[in-house]
């Protein structure tokens, strides 16, 4: 089946598919300007943790693209500049930072080399990144896959999946997987309120794929807890601390809740490089807050009184207690978190 490339290199310039026009516009970006790129960064036309590492480092290729020909105190202050600028996009995702930071220690490494190597290195490391997240997803498509039951039926939230990644997903990529293993799966998609990730990008990824999806709204979903057998559910993350604390979109901590109260396991699927180790705990990850248009305005039909009071964050943070297992590209990750994340780390 051909895979949608969430984000693509593209000799010089960077490719992205516009993900706030889908699921009834498939539609193109193509730029050879950081500018352009981090603006999209921050309307979510690119958007999912990994995709974001991806992006911020082929943001940083683009920063100093401009200037090969100039001094390298100038091509170093290029890399400063693109650096800030992606930095000050979207607060949460850790992959973003961690990209950057790979990127930053390629420009150490090699400072003493000319503009010319330097910026070859430098795009030479945003394509192995690149790669390295498709390789990630495979593998936890694969790990993943092993916890999920013949006839499963599975609850996840937001966006997990080619569009949120550089490869075929996280935790939608364990969906995948057990479907391609024939198991005969079931997915409830959640909407994902405000922005619909779920509902527009979920939806249409897993009837592309032809898996069978339900679509519900987020307040549903301990409804059909109730009311079906559910053997799992599965979301991604923007940030694990060390304690296994994971911040990710609005609304999983309430699945969370209702799975445990359900008796149902509570998986997350994320990338080593989600994991943010200097953070002890969940209540030391950064919560970005989106704008209050989002909310009362998000597709074009205002759907509260003007002037109203808004509370947007875009992430929320469940704790360690909640989740069953963490699936990672170097395997599973099991309860106490704080020793299983030290030790694959
Ligand atoms: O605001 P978004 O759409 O970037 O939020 C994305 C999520 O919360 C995803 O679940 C997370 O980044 C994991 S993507 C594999």
């Amino acid at each position: 089946m051909h895979r949608i490339k969430s984000i693509e290199w593209l000799g010089n310039t960077v490719r992205l598919i516009d993900q706030t026009k889908l699921p009834t516009e498939e539609l193109y970006i193509e730029t050879d300007s950081l500018d352009v790129l981090a603006d999209a960064i921050i309307k979510l036309k690119v958007r999912g943790a990994p995709a974001l590492g991806v992006a911020a480092a082929y943001g940083i290729v683009l920063g100093t693209q401009k200037n090969i020909s100039s001094s390298k105190e100038k091509f170093f202050q290029s890399f400063e500049n693109s650096a800030a600028l992606i930095a000050r996009t979207r607060p949460t995702a850790k992959n973003l930072f961690w990209a950057l930071e790979r990127m930053r220690t390629v420009l150490r490494q090699n400072k003493d080399n000319d503009t010319a190597t330097l910026f070859e290195k430098l795009k030479h490391e945003a394509l192995a990144l690149h790669v390295e997240d498709e390789v990630m997803c495979l593998a936890i498509g694969n790990h993943g896959a092993e916890l999920v039951p013949m006839n499963a039926t599975i609850i996840t939230h937001c966006n997990t999946g080619a569009l949120a990644t550089g490869g075929i997903g996280t935790a939608q990529a364990v969906i995948t997987t057990a479907h391609e293993q024939k198991k005969n799966i079931r997915v409830f998609a959640d909407e994902t309120r405000p922005l619909l990730q779920g509902a527009r990008l979920t939806v249409w990824e897993l009837q592309k794929a032809g898996v069978d999806v339900t679509l519900i709204c987020d307040n549903t979903a301990a409804f059909v807890m109730q009311k079906n057998k559910i053997d799992l559910v599965i979301v991604g993350a923007d940030r694990i601390a060390a304690n296994g604390d994971t911040a990710n979109k609005i609304g999983t901590y309430n699945l969370a809740v209702i799975a445990q109260k359900h008796g149902v396991p509570f998986y997350i699927a994320a990338p080593t490089s989600t994991i943010d180790s200097s953070l002890q705990n969940g209540k030391e990850i950064p919560i970005e807050e989106r704008s209050a248009d989002e909310v009362v305005n998000g597709f074009g039909k205002q759907t509260a009184p003007s002037g109203v009071k808004v509370f947007s964050p875009a992430f929320d943070v469940t704790p360690n207690e909640f989740i069953s297992a963490i699936i990672t590209e170097k395997g599973i990750l099991r309860p106490p978190f704080v020793h299983s994340i030290a030790s694959i780390l």
